[in-house]
């Protein structure tokens, strides 16, 4: 190991942007899949991985949704949860703040139950067995409609204290923040908070929509925020946290090559950014991996990196004291690394 990568592995690390689904790797699809007797088009995990090559967010999201089909059960939705804490706990995550996709599922005739009940239980056990805080983001698929989107806030109310914020994913050209503007609205009169993936493809129309309109107290990519300075000043006026996902951005063509990633721009113009891995089993790596990339095209000091490590504890959900004490664990390692 170079010694950014052992910096980085050791570091206390705060996950603010992941879609469970996406950490679906391929040998655990085979295993559900045999399992729940389900077809994958693909005759091995080899011949599965080399399809994940895309030119842009559909053609990742059509094959995402494919791997979802074979999840049916509640121990499917757990072992599912479970790999990913296993995962990152080997890499010194200590907090997640996870979106599940309920539509994705109950679409195809799977009861929302099923879905939650085998993640919060992976959940619970991660916390008291690996130590790994979390909150969980409900989030609506901006291609169906807002309709779907009811239902779905519906049936999460029985599940209220197990859920802390509605999100809005999938397809984002065509699909806006306005078009969701009633039922966040009922989310927030329910007591949730607000996210939304915005400017990842989008314009910055979509950010100023998901502020506006949606109430969101961060934005999930927000890269097309630079597109309009008046954007940014807002955004840095309040704080607004951006999640951003390196990898999953040069995997969706969303940027050419990290060296252009305009990271550092956007910290020297005092947006609150984070670093998180969004699908990582598609995307080729989980946090480590997504640190490590972009400090080593950005040639990132430990100062930067405890910065971004920092700010994801900041803009996580934790209580104030919870947030003061990682943040204090953050800057003893830097000290001490
Ligand atoms: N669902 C899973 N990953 C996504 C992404 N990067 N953008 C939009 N929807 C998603
Ligand atoms: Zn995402």
């Amino acid at each position: 190991m170079t010694r950014i990568e052992e910096f980085i592995a050791g570091m206390p690390k705060a996950e603010l942007h992941l879609h469970i689904e996406g950490t679906f790797e391929p040998e655990l699809m085979f295993e559900i899949a045999k399992r729940n007797n389900k077809e994958i088009p693909y005759s091995s995990v080899e011949e599965l991985k080399a399809a994940y090559s895309f030119n842009n967010l559909q053609e990742f999201l059509d094959i995402y949704y494919a791997g979802a089909n074979v999840l049916i059960g509640e121990q499917d939705f757990y072992d599912l949860t479970w790999a990913y804490l296993t995962k990152v706990h080997s890499q010194n995550l200590v907090h997640t703040e996870m979106f599940f996709d309920p539509q994705t599922h109950t679409n195809r005739g799977v009861a929302f139950d099923m879905v939650i009940q085998g993640i919060h239980r992976a959940l619970e056990e991660g916390k008291n067995k690996l130590g790994i805080s979390y909150r969980l983001i409900m989030s609506f698929l901006r291609h169906l409609d807002e309709e779907s989107a009811f239902k779905t806030l519906e049936q999460a109310m029985p599940y209220k204290d197990w859920i802390s914020a509605v999100g809005l994913d999938s397809s984002e050209m065509g699909n806006p923040p306005a078009k969701f503007t009633n039922v966040f609205r009922k989310a927030r009169e329910a007591g949730f908070i607000t996210v939304a993936h915005a400017g990842e493809e989008g314009p910055a129309e979509y950010i100023w929509e998901a502020l506006d309109l949606l109430k969101v107290t961060r934005i999930d990519h927000g890269n097309h925020s630079l597109d309009d300075d008046e954007l940014v000043a807002r955004l840095a006026k309040i704080k607004m946290p951006l999640t951003l996902c390196p990898l999953s951005n040069l995997e969706l063509k969303v940027v050419t090559d990290l060296k252009e990633y305009p990271l550092v721009e956007m910290m020297d113009k005092g947006l609150l950014v984070t670093i998180n891995s969004d699908d990582p089993a598609y995307f080729g790596g989980y946090m480590n991996e997504n640190y490590l990339g972009i400090a080593n095209a950005l040639d990132l000091t430990k100062e930067q990196l405890t910065v971004l490590a920092k700010n994801a504890f900041m803009a996580s959900w934790l209580s104030d004291k919870e947030k003061e004490t990682m943040i204090n664990k953050v800057e003893e390692y830097y000290k001490n690394n």
